[in-house]
């Protein structure tokens, strides 16, 4: 009898279950968690996101979700949750610094809770919330409207009251789809690259035409004023220029299967870089570890690759080339400077001059890093009090490029300029944001490399202190960084992207905004791994960079290129949206919810327009409001990820079909019919 009760029990349950009639409780921490979008490293089960265990205001906690704002969490309930409960915060880890962050509950797109803005210290806050009938459930945690720095944010004691059911999937909405929208050049020349090239008279002269197609290849150049002469096999045009002027030239490329031409104009007078620097830098994937050995196999792989047949140029060191105060590295020991004031390089650049050759004799350009303080930022020595000896060592050694990185400037202005390194820090912002102390010690550098018998580009950094782009011309920069560092997350992506438009004005040929490198491929600073962003992002970093005139740095392994990032690295029509000789910078001219539309015109009087998804949905349109956009008369629409033309519109009358990727792009470009 007993027996048979129980049987009966048994089978009961099993039904209640199957009904969903039983509650149930899942904990967060059970689920996929690898599914969450966040801005700074993993996210983690029951660990914070330093891997630590919970403390929020000195209590502990066992069980929760681990992350860092800006995060995303989704999650499938399919109506089959009635409750979520859980305590959220900012973990004690972060002592010292000062994070804020939000957290906010959405469900099926309606906020349904919010914690309000948290700080360090705050106790953590109980939330409880009904959830019957959703189906798609988001934690969200924005960064609390200071930026994302140290928010390391703790879900903690998290769960779901559920119908029966066990477990539930989380999703990442961005698509992890790898697809290549480049197609291959044909083989038949065609000439890529800047369409102009500035030089000061006097100066050495290198630029190299570049082409597609195969080889062997001949280049040749029509009307090449006095002074400068072209290497038929490589393209490199060398020589010097001393009447100042504008030249238009013709350059020629041939190989077995044709010919081709482009129009190229050489302007010898006061200002270069007349169009965005571009090239590769060190730092985004070597940092501290760069070397001499390094930086040639960059060099090398820049031409194997055949990026230096795409207008790729640059190879810039980045910091730790020169000696570091407090590194237990060995080979980067040794004294700052000889008697005479010169820097000295670490023992691994032992022939800085013979690796500048070396560079220059692959047809590219060499660059390298200091800063206007005693120490840079990762503490080797900086320029402080020697920027003559420092601009006379970069053009005697043939140096092309100087990224000037503020960082310990602010001590100077604390009036610790000693070499004492107990008594600075390294970075610091103090009087990046007073005007005239801002300006000063860039003016110093900026008038000194103008003296120097070579062209050097000078790039100011200094993260867009005191309205840069409002003087960085006036200090002879050339490029100015608007932005602190990036790094290869959507947050830092999007936050830097929808920062760009009040320095837009600024930018013209000689002086570009510099909303930092580029985040594609193998990249780690120290640490290299395949960059977070999706696909899509990628997509859209690569259109957005393109559409800013930005500078264009490549920061990631360049013997590590994948298929994938040469895609995105090789569209010469993309290239040339980024080299347009008009130098204007894109700008936002409509938003549509979470859709914003960039526009840059172009020296052909056609317009690159980015329809540039943020959200979280497909957009899906069609889209009319061309008079927004600047985009009058009958149009031909060409897609340039594709290379190819995809619609004639008029601009009264038509409607264009757009679907844009979650965070992603559809890049265009309108060409008026005549
Ligand atoms: C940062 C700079 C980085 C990199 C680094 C080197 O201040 O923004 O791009 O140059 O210093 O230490």
């Amino acid at each position: 009898m007993k027996k048979r009760f129980f049987i009966a029990l048994i089978l009961l349950s099993n039904i209640l279950f199957a009904g969903g009639l039983y509650a149930q409780t899942v904990w967060l921490d059970q689920l996929d968690l690898s599914a969450a979008t966040q801005g700074y490293g993993t996210p983690r089960s029951n660990k914070t996101v330093d891997g630590r265990p919970f403390t929020i205001a000195g209590k502990t906690y066992e069980r929760g979700f681990g992350s860092h704002a800006e995060s995303l969490l989704t999650i499938i309930l399919d109506g089959k949750a009635t409750l979520f409960t859980a305590l959220v915060g900012i973990d004690d880890e972060v002592k010292g610094q000062r994070p804020a962050a939000e957290f906010v509950i959405n469900g099926d797109g309606k906020q349904l809770w919010r914690s309000g803005v948290m700080h360090l210290g705050d106790e953590a806050r109980p939330c409880s919330v009904k959830l019957d009938g959703v189906k798609k459930l988001e934690l969200v945690v924005t960064d609390g409207g200071n930026g994302n720095y140290y928010d390391h944010v703790d879900w903690v004691d998290a769960k779901f009251e559920t119908t029966g059911v066990t477990t539930f999937k989380t999703y990442n909405p961005v698509s992890s789809e790898v697809y290549i929208l480049t197609p291959k050049p044909s083989a038949s020349p065609k000439i890529t690259g800047a369409k102009v090239f500035g030089v000061r008279p006097g100066s050495p002269f290198q630029f190299m035409a570049t082409a597609t197609g195969d080889r062997p290849m001949t280049f040749s150049a029509v009307n090449l004023p006095k002074g400068l002469k072209m290497d038929p096999k490589t393209g490199v045009i060398t020589g010097k220029l001393t009447q100042t002027g504008t030249y238009n030239v013709v350059l020629k490329a041939k190989n077995a299967k044709g010919v081709a031409e482009r129009k190229f104009r050489i302007v010898c007078g006061d200002r270069i870089a007349l169009t965005p620097p571009m090239g590769w830098n060190s730092w985004n994937c070597f940092a501290q570890e760069v070397s001499a050995d390094r930086v040639k196999r960059a060099a090398n792989a820049m031409v194997s690759s055949g990026l230096i047949n795409h207008g790729w140029t640059y190879i810039n060191i980045d910091d730790f080339w020169e000696n570091n105060r407090d590194s237990r590295d060995q080979s980067l020991r040794g004294k700052f400077r000889d008697e005479a004031g010169n820097i000295v390089p670490n023992s691994r650049f032992t022939d800085m001059k013979g690796l500048a050759d070396y560079v220059h004799g692959l047809g590219l350009k060499i660059g390298l890093y200091s800063s206007p303080g005693p120490w840079t930022c990762g503490g080797c020595a900086g320029s402080y009090g020697y920027e003559k000896q420092d601009a006379e060592s970069y053009a005697k050694w043939g140096f092309d490029y100087l990224k000037y990185d503020w960082c310990s400037y602010g001590n100077v202005i604390d009036g610790l300029p000693e070499n004492d390194p107990s008594k600075v820090s390294s970075l610091s912002y103090k009087g990046g944001n007073v005007l005239e102390t801002a300006v000063k010690p860039f003016k110093v550098m900026g008038d000194l490399l103008r003296q120097q018998p070579r062209d050097i580009v000078f790039s100011v950094c200094q993260y867009g202190m005191s309205d840069v782009w409002k003087w960085g011309d006036s200090v002879n920069g050339n490029c100015w960084r608007t932005t602190n560092d990036i790094t290869d997350t959507w947050t830092s992506v999007k936050n830097i992207a929808l920062n760009q438009d009040k320095s837009a004005p600024y930018a013209k040929p000689g002086n570009w905004n510099d909303p930092d490198m580029l985040v594609v491929g193998h990249v780690g600073w120290g640490n290299p791994h395949p960059s977070k962003l999706k696909p899509d992002e990628q997509y859209l970093h690569i259109s957005l960079w393109s559409l800013f005139a930005a500078p264009l740095l490549i920061g990631c392994d360049m013997e590590k290129l994948d298929d994938f990032t040469l895609n995105l690295l090789t569209n010469d029509e993309v290239i040339d949206v980024n080299q347009d000789p008009l130098g204007k910078q894109a700008t936002c001219l409509q938003t549509m919810g979470d859709l914003r539309i960039y526009v840059k015109e172009l020296e052909d009087g056609s317009r690159a327009v980015g329809f540039c998804n943020f959200g979280l949905d497909v957009v899906d349109i069609s889209y009319k409001d061309f008079a927004k956009l600047g985009i009058k008369g009958q149009n031909v629409v060409r897609d340039l990820w594709r290379q190819k033309d995809i619609a004639k519109i008029d601009s009264q009358t038509s409607d264009l079909k757009i679907k844009v990727p979650v965070h992603g792009v559809v890049l265009y470009k309108f060409s008026q019919v005549k």
